[in-house]
């Protein structure tokens, strides 16, 4: 079907799953155990609905917001995922075209299937994209890789936690693919380590690099090799808000790796309206992200109303990159589904979206 006819994300997911290979499929698909935490990240976003309000002039005003202090066409950004040529040849430059054109913010993921170079010189001038990091073994090729992110032009670090020890991605397992390691990974001689594991799964073969024995100090280490804003991605606690705010960085994302990593960790959005009750005050500490299971603008409406400056997504846009390339991309960011829902419920403006205009299903008496 044309892209006008991907009215839903689901649409993309639907017709990936018939044009993706088996290993792309299983790989992009692929969640860790019994999958209950994948299946609750999206879940969850049905059990919050909105309280709108009626008769406000809502037909001024647009989507354009700041996060980390750097304007954003939307307040949607792109996680950054692995292997986006699995789906397409063209890879995670289509993500960089989509991103481009719509004025957000494209994360990269470290073990992307397009050279670093290629990536960043695909941007438009002035366009901002986020680096994600894992942390070497080997500390000297991670310090390599930020100098070299930093002196590209990277307006961000991603360091992602919640990859503290490997899981089992059952259907990525049971595929048992073959892959050469990632080439933006191997720019960055991060690949060491991963030689052996081939046949048993493309999460196996892109991280045997990782280094297991991560602590809070790592942070510093980061700080140390580049001048750059850093985000924490993979908080799940409010407790560990708590401890980024206290280790100084810039952002958080409340992300649970959309449900690859520890199976039962919360839904992103439950811990997001959880914070909000108890630790309103840190709000206004840190930038505060999520994602994990948005599929539609009332997903995205829904976290910015409860307080996150930015709200990402994985899997559709690899799945929208599988089946129709940067077109697709583009769709996936939403533009109309979050401007239709943010108005009919009385808003047009990001930064008038308040906390009590969502909540758990139900009656809210009491
Ligand atoms: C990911 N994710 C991820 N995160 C990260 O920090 N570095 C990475 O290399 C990857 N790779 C990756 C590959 C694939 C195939 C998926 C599906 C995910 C996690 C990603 O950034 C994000 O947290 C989740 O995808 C969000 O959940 P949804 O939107 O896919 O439900």
């Amino acid at each position: 079907p044309s892209v006008e006819n991907m009215l839903l994300l689901s649409d993309f997911e639907e017709w990936a799953e018939r044009v993706l290979g088996a290993t792309g499929w299983n790989y992009y698909r692929s969640a860790a155990d019994s999958e209950a935490t994948f299946d609750n990240n999206e879940a969850a976003f049905k059990r919050y609905f909105f309280r709108p309000r009626i008769l406000r002039d809502i037909t001024q005003g647009s989507l354009e917001t700041e996060v980390l202090g750097q304007k954003t066409a939307m307040p949607v950004f792109i996680s950054p995922a692995a292997m986006a040529k699995l789906g397409h040849p063209v890879g995670e430059v289509n993500l960089t075209r989509g991103a481009g054109a719509a004025g957000i913010v494209q994360g990269i993921s470290i073990n992307a299937s397009c050279s670093l170079d290629e990536i960043m010189a695909a941007r438009q001038a002035g366009q901002n994209v986020w680096f994600q990091i894992y942390l070497n073994r080997d500390r000297a090729a991670s310090e390599r890789l930020l100098e070299k992110v930093t002196a590209l032009g990277a307006a961000a670090v991603i360091f992602t936690v919640d990859v503290a020890w490997q899981s089992k991605r059952t259907r990525d397992v049971r595929g048992k693919a073959a892959v050469a390691a990632p080439i933006a990974t191997t720019d960055a001689e991060g690949a060491r380590g991963t030689a052996g594991k081939q046949g048993a799964g493309v999460a196996s073969a892109i991280s045997g690099y990782q280094d297991p024995h991560l602590v809070w100090s790592d942070i510093e280490f980061i700080r140390k090799h580049t001048s750059l804003p850093i985000i924490v991605k993979g908080v799940q606690s409010v407790e560990d808000v708590a401890a980024c705010v206290d280790a100084g960085v810039q952002g958080v994302i409340l992300s649970n790796h959309g449900g690859r990593s520890a199976d039962y960790a919360p839904a992103p959005i439950d811990l997001l309206y959880e914070l909000r009750a108890l630790r309103p005050d840190l709000f206004d500490k840190v930038d505060i992200m999520m994602d994990g299971g948005v599929r539609s603008g009332a997903d995205v409406v829904k976290a910015l109303a409860l307080g996150a400056k930015a709200v990402g997504l994985g899997r559709p846009f690899l799945y929208a990159n599988s089946t129709h390339g940067q077109d697709g991309v583009e769709r996936v960011f939403l533009h109309e589904e979050i401007t239709n829902t943010m108005r009919n419920c009385g808003v047009s403006r990001v930064e008038d979206l308040k906390p009590e205009m969502v909540g758990p299903a139900g009656p809210w008496v009491g």
